[in-house]
């Protein structure tokens, strides 16, 4: 069964809860296999911009595109939560446009939505959730944020930014949301803020002690080039796997070895 937002809320290690096990999908072969796999939460993330659109960075995603994403996520009917990213100046702009934006993902298929940051996105925030729609937050190394921070770098490194970070967090509890990713931070930070709040944290590159955890599809996969984020455990080499049954399938094109007699439809009689 679909988990929904209260159920994920209540997932506190702390409190004797399995660690949340959450992953990105941005299509339905992607949803089904991961929902297959028993994860808890599929993440439809703007990092779509990323791994399967070629951009640099995550502010190439439109809403748009996120929508169609969600809805082809949705398709695959998953056992588990859809949370679905508001792309960068979705939601930038003002709490009725952020709340038109976070209905159009709930009505393309999502249970909740995600965004990034902290008291700075406070009013959006309440705003969201008075209509009714759950929300999931992000702290730490928000991508979005990558042109203010100079690039992607590791976060909450002095004990001021921990500390703004810890504030940003329990504002975001405080309002409402039910559970927070927390990304690119030191361990210790990870721990930290876990420990601090009552709901549950979502790590990534956040070190051991969250709530749980969270990995892109591609990465875990093997389907991206360059090297890996030093958080990322690659699981498979799908990259490897897939392009050598293309080949494959390339050569056999070329020997004439493929299609043979069992892949092709018969002659009827009327016209041999
Ligand atoms: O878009 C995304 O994939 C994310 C994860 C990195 C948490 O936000």
């Amino acid at each position: 069964m679909r988990l929904s937002a209260p159920a994920i809320r209540a997932r506190k290690r702390r409190r004797g809860a399995e660690p949340l096990v959450m992953v990105t999908a941005y299509d339905e072969p992607g949803a089904r296999l991961a929902s297959a796999a028993g994860v808890d939460i599929i993440l439809v993330g703007d990092s779509l911009a990323n791994v399967v659109l070629g951009h640099a960075d995550t502010l190439h995603v439109t809403i748009e595109a996120m929508c169609h994403h969600v809805a082809a996520v949705a398709a695959a009917s998953p056992d588990a939560h859809v949370v679905a990213d508001l792309p960068w100046l979705s939601y930038h702009t003002g709490a009725h446009e952020a709340v038109a934006n976070a209905g159009r993902l709930i009505r393309a298929g999502a249970d909740s939505v995600k965004l990034e940051g902290g008291r700075v996105r406070r009013e959006v925030v309440r705003a969201i959730l008075d209509a009714e729609i759950p929300v999931m937050g992000h702290l730490g190394l928000t991508p979005q944020s990558v042109m203010a921070f100079g690039g992607f770098r590791v976060q909450a490194k002095t004990r001021e930014a921990a500390e703004q970070l810890s504030l940003d967090a329990k504002v975001l509890q405080d309002e409402g949301v039910y559970a927070i990713v927390v990304e690119g931070v030191p361990s210790l930070v990870g721990t930290r803020v876990t420990e601090d709040l009552d709901i549950p944290t979502i790590g990534i590159g956040a070190g051991p002690d969250t709530d749980g955890q969270v990995l892109v599809f591609h990465d875990l996969l093997g389907l991206t080039h360059g090297r890996p984020a030093k958080f990322v455990r690659r699981y498979a080499d799908a990259g490897s796997l897939i392009t050598e049954a293309i080949a494959r399938y390339a050569a056999d094109v070329r020997a004439g070895a493929f299609p043979g007699p069992d892949e092709a439809y018969e002659t009827p009689e009327e016209l041999r």
